[in-house]
């Protein structure tokens, strides 16, 4: 399949920053960024992929290395790459991980754990953020969520609950900030290749059988969910708020 993707003049020199953008879904967001011209700045907790992945694309992507389950280690980071490349107007809550987990061992502490992972730190990156977009006079914010507890998923409660969450917390943000024009927004990817994906999880039979349940015949590629969210932090967006967005191939 060839395609040509589209390019938004609205984004070019854009501020963007990204959680979790070193690898997997987030490095095709930086990626996705980066050909629209906009200035970006990631964080994540892996030095050498990080390294990596903004040195290859140049002077207009940089990063930060934090652990985003730690609220202050993060709100350095955001601070950092705002003294770096000024103030963003667009914010991608991307960063998770799927650890599976299973209900009889889980403990009151990995249950914070995992919510620390995967739903706290996209509260603390928009309380960062924010006052910087209202002062630009707007933005937009992409949470990113997961059809896994949609789809009544099993094998990882303390994901599927935080991923859950993620609808409430940009729904209700959309009502906070949506007077200063900020909007908010929900991706919600099935079952994406990433590497860590194929390396953990994606055996022979396990996509024959996600196959069959989408629509569509075509594993997702995670690029895809990168065109999702160039489109919704652009104007062509600018009345999309407080909604989900899905790119699962019609997985049902
Ligand atoms: N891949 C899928 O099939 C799939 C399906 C549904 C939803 N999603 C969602 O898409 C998003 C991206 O997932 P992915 O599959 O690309 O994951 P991934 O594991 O491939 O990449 C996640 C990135 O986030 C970083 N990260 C993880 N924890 C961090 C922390 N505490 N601090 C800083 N950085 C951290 C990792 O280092 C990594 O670079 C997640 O929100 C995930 O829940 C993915």
């Amino acid at each position: 399949m060839t395609n040509r993707f589209a390019t938004y003049p609205s984004l070019e020199d854009k501020t963007v920053f990204i959680s979790g953008g070193a690898s997997g879904i987030g490095e095709q967001i930086v990626r996705a960024f980066a050909a629209q011209k906009a200035r970006v700045g990631f964080v994540d907790l892996d030095a050498a992929a990080s390294a990596a992945l903004a040195e290859e694309l140049g002077p207009n992507v940089i990063s930060e290395l934090c652990d985003l389950r730690d609220v202050e280690s993060l709100k350095a980071a955001f601070g950092k790459l705002q003294e770096r490349i000024g103030p963003a107007t667009v914010l991608v809550n991307n960063a998770a991980r799927d650890d599976r987990h299973s209900w009889q061992d889980l403990t009151a502490e990995y249950f914070d754990e995992r919510v620390a992972t995967n739903l706290r730190h996209m509260f603390f990156a928009i309380q960062a953020v924010a006052p910087g977009m209202i002062e630009a006079g707007g933005g937009s914010i992409i949470n990113m969520g997961s059809n896994s507890w949609w789809e009544a998923g099993g094998g990882f409660p303390a994901y599927a609950t935080s991923k859950a969450a993620v609808h409430g917390l940009t729904r209700t943000m959309a009502r906070d900030l949506g007077d200063h024009r900020i909007r908010v927004n929900t991706v919600v990817p099935g079952w994406i290749m990433t590497d860590r994906q194929k390396t953990l999880w994606a055996t022979e039979e396990a996509l024959e059988n996600h196959v069959k349940r989408q629509c569509l015949p075509d594993l997702i590629e995670p690029v895809y969910v990168a065109r999702m969210v160039v489109f919704l932090a652009s104007d062509d967006a600018a009345m999309c708020t407080a909604n989900n967005y899905m790119v699962e191939a019609g997985s049902i």
